[in-house]
Formats: C-alpha cells, structure tokens, sequence
C-alpha cells in the first residue's frame, strides 16, 4: 500500500495559513491577553455563528518599501477581513490586529476593507468593524491618510444602506476616530478601549491639562458624557455578544424589514399593574423603563446610550415578535424634559428607525423643553430641532402612548398625530396642555390673583380649574389629536394590533436630494 504523501503545494498553502493565523507571534500574542484582551481571531470567533467565518485577503502583506519595512512582512498585515453569519444571516467584518503592527492601516489593508465594505453595500448585508489599532501606517504616510478617506467615504454611502456597528477594543485615535464615528452604533470595552482626536500627550502640549487615556477618552467618558458609545461593555466577550444582540433586532439593509422573532408572550396580554404605575401626585417621578418592560415581548428591552442623556430612553424591544425602536421621556431624570443631548440623543435614534424600517413606539412624558442659560446658549432651539425633523421626517409606523404629561412644543415633537404620527393613545392620566396647570395659571390669570383679597386661595382655585378642563386627555380627545383613551393594562394588546394593521405602511415625502437637518 503506498503512504500518502502531501502534495508540496499543498504542505505550502498549510504553512502559509498556519503563519496568517499566528499573526505578531506567540509572544504578541500574550500581550493582548495580558491586556485582557483577545486577539483578532479569538474574537471573530465569538462574533460568528460557530465555523461560519470565511475569509477574504489572507495572504495580503503591505507594499511599504521604507523604513525597513521590507523585510517585515506579516501574511494579513494588521486585519482579517472576510464575512460570516450572525443568527444565520451574513454580515461582513474587519477585525484590527493589534499584535501585527498595532493594527496600523496600511493602504493595502485599507484596500481590503474598502472591498468588502463594497461588497457588503451590494449584497444588503450589515457590516462590523472591530477596532483595535495605532492609526494610520505611519511608514507609509499619505497612502495609510488616503486610505483613511476610501473608509470614510464607504461608511458615509452605506449610511442608511447596510447597519453599521463599531466595536472599539483597543486604541482608536487621532482621525481613525471618524470612521466608528459615521457608522450607527459604537459599542466601547471598558478599561481597554479609548477614542480620542489628540492623545494626552498632545492635550498637554496645548492646552497643559493633565489626563490620562482612560479619563481622557475611556467607555465611561464617550458612554456618559460625550454620547460617541452606545454602549459601554465590561470586557471583549459581553461586547461581542452585545453586538450579535442589537443585530438580532435590524434587518440586513434598508430593503427588508427586521426578522420576526417568536415569542410565547401572548399579544393580547393584559398588565394590571400599569393601571397604578403613574403616581397620583403629577410632580412624583416613575421609571418609565417599568412601563417598557411592562408592554413588550419577555420584558426584553436593549437600552442604547443607557448612561448618556437619561432623560430621555431609547432602545430596542419586540412587540408580538416585530422589532421597535422605543422613545421614551424619563420622568425618573431631570423630570423627563428634554435638553440638548436628549433632542440629539432622540434625534439619531429616530433618524436610524427611519432607515432601517424599524416602527417607532413613543412613550411621552414630558413637560417640556428644559429652560435655563445653560440650555438656551448651548443651543436648545438648535437641537431641539433635531428631534423635531426626525419624528417629521419618519415615515415607519409611528405609535405614540401619552402616560402622562405632554406640555408645549414637547407635545408637538415627540410624535404627535400633526407631524404623521399614525396613532396616539393616551393614558386616562394624561395631561395635554400648553403648559402645566401652574405656569399657565400665573401667565392668564396674573392680575387676577394679585388683586383678589386671598392670592393663594385664588391661584389654587384657578389651578384647579384649568386642571379640570385642560389637563386631560379628553380635550385632545375630543378634536381626534388622541385617537383613544385607553386603560394603561390594555397598552400591549393595542400596540400590537396596530403594528400588525400598518406594517405594508408606504408613505412618500416630496422629492428633493435631501432635506436640510437642522446639524
Ligand atoms: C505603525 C505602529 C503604529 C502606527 C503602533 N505601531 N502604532 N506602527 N504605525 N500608527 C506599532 C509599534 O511600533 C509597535 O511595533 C506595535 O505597533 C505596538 O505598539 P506599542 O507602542 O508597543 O504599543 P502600546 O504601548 O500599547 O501603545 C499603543 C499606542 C502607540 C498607544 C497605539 O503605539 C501609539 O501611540 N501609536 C501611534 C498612534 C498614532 O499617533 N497614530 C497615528 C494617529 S493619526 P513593534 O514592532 O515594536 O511591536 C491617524 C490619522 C488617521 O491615525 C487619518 C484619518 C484622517
């Protein structure tokens, strides 16, 4: 019987793939591990569906010739690209290989990205990038920048084409930052990642504050107060699964509508708890997040930007097995009004729904914009109008449940039947009016009060009375701007309904290049 002998070319292939799978090396290795951080591969792996991934470029090396980088080459230089599936469904991904260069971009790798990125925008199929890496090649100058745009570029024209998630797991500096930027999540490792334009070094030089990395630009900070991560995960493997997860609730692109997910939560399920959820008293605070749970599929609810602008909550639920995206003020923060980075926060979120085909559920609580200095030389009306233009501009199925306060312009902006908001139910707790019972009181009713013999007896006399005629539901009712006062228990059943009446919803918008978001 003859041995077998492998074929050398075959023996060379073997040698070739087993030298890409090492990337920098045994002992590069064990320093990303040593960071408490897996490499590229490991977490590809626990990205993808098991044995899924198949890449693309393996044995694409640089083309730097200065430097001495000739002699040091290394079989995918810096990042495995390729494409694989996430709960059966294909997604492209580039994974930054820090131990190979500190995952620098060189052109060539820059190049495979741009494909694939191509690549995903013709088939409709999400794209992620897990990012870990020193920046531009610095050997190769100019071509690593040009390849910094050829991204730039791509991530701009899938916007609204494909989802796009980044998930920062190393160091993201300098303009490398603008890439994760444009794409619609950016998932960050606590403790392990930052995002920064200039780095410490260069702060200190300018500005002589003194900061490091993670204070500078740490999950904590972009997930809490600059609003740049969505999500800020404890380690590599919660986030990768973070990001299988917000994948399980979007459709692959702009085309198809999200995956129906079954559930065993009955649709017409009541909740008798929601009918004592709103306090008695109008200035006491709930957790709306409670009402959230309350109503959707399993009580599951993927809060995105939970830490950064508490007042309002956003994220994604399912109701009878259709994803949503939820919108909902926090009477729990800042009394649930809106302010510049809730409108911004509110405003991304609507906008990227939009997109992606995915209805909108409001839960309104709001007695207005927030006033003050601060606010209105930030830039309120600015960024108020952010939000005002998304919910204007959406054409998904917009629901709205009102629980309790919609006071002023708020009532307007947070989907509202006058700017297309295609049904409105209202709690019998809710109060719609220009302004809250008080406010008004002391606008209409200002000499009035001061000239009667007893103020304070006045003023709550007049309070009651405007509470009585405008603060409820009835009045709105009564024109059709609520299309129905319901008992909160019943909000489930509804909702779902009513998505299940509207989901073939078309609805055009005059044609025009694009409209002019107030930015
Ligand atoms: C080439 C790089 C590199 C880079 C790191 N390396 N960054 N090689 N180009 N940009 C290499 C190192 O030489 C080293 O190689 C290996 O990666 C690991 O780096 P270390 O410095 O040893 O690691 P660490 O101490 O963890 O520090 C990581 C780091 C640091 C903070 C990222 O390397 C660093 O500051 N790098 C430069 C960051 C930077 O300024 N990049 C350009 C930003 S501007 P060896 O062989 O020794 O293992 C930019 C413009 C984008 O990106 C353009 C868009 C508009």
């Amino acid at each position: 019987m003859s041995q077998e002998v492998a074929r050398p070319e075959v023996v060379r292939l073997q040698a070739m793939r087993a030298a890409a799978l090492a990337g920098g090396g045994e002992e590069r290795t064990r320093a990303q591990h040593e960071r408490g951080k897996l490499t590229a591969r490991e977490r590809l792996d626990l990205l993808l569906d098991p044995g899924s991934f198949q890449e693309m470029g393996t044995f694409v090396t640089h083309r730097c010739p200065d430097f001495g980088m000739a002699e040091k080459k290394f079989l995918g230089d810096g990042v495995v690209t390729g494409h694989g599936l996430v709960d059966g469904r294909p997604v492209f991904v580039f994974s930054q290989d820090f131990t190979v260069f500190g995952g620098s971009l060189s052109l060539a790798n820059a190049e495979r990205i741009c494909r694939l990125m191509d690549l995903a925008m013709k088939v409709g199929a999400p794209i992620v990038g897990l990012n870990d890496s020193g920046g531009a090649r610095i050997q190769e100058g100019v071509a690593s920048l040009g390849g910094y745009a050829e991204i730039f570029l791509r991530n701009t024209l899938a916007s609204g084409v494909v989802p796009q998630v980044s998930a920062i797991m190393g160091p993201c500096a300098g303009g490398a930052v603008y890439s994760p930027a444009i794409t619609d999540f950016v998932a960050m490792v606590q403790g392990t990642s930052y995002m920064f334009v200039t780095g410490p070094g260069v702060v200190k030089t300018v500005t002589h504050e003194e900061v490091d990395a993670e204070a500078l630009g740490g999950a904590s900070v972009h997930g809490t107060r600059s609003g740049v991560a969505h999500f800020a995960l404890p380690d590599d493997a919660s986030c990768l699964a973070l990001v299988r997860e917000l994948l399980s609730y979007l459709p692959s692109n702009n085309i198809e509508d999200p995956p129906r997910v079954p559930t065993e939560d009955p649709p017409d399920r009541a909740d008798p708890e929601l009918d004592g959820l709103v306090p008695v008293d109008p200035a006491q605070p709930y957790d709306i997040k409670d009402v959230v749970r309350r109503v959707v599929d399993d009580g599951r609810f993927l809060e995105v930007h939970e830490g950064w602008a508490r007042n309002l909550v956003v994220g994604f639920a399912r109701l009878g097995g259709r994803s949503v995206g939820v919108v909902a003020n926090q009477p729990a923060v800042l009394a649930g009004t809106l302010d510049i980075d809730a409108s911004i926060k509110g405003a991304r979120f609507v906008r990227f729904c939009d997109c992606f085909n995915v209805p909108l559920v409001t839960f309104e609580d709001v007695p207005g914009f927030l006033p003050g200095t601060a606010q209105e030389h930030g830039g309120i009306i600015r960024n108020g109008a952010k939000l005002l233009d998304a919910y204007c501009e959406a054409t998904v199925p917009k629901l709205t449940v009102i629980t309790r306060k919609a006071y002023g312009g708020a009532y307007d902006v947070m989907s509202s039947k006058h700017i297309r908001g295609d049904l409105n139910l209202a709690w019998p707790t809710a109060e719609i009016a220009v302004m809250g019972p008080r406010g008004a009181v002391e606008v209409i009713f200002k000499k009035e009060i001061a000239e009667s013999p007893d103020p304070e007896a006045t003023e709550a006399r007049l309070v009651a009375e405007y509470r009585e005629k405008f603060a409820n539901p009835y009045t709105a009712a009564v024109r059709g701007y609520v299309d129905d006062v319901i008992e909160p228990s019943r909000t489930r059943a509804r909702l779902i309904r009513f998505l299940e009446t509207v989901r073939a919803k078309r609805e055009a918008t005059p044609p025009r290049k694009h409209g002019n978001l107030p930015l």
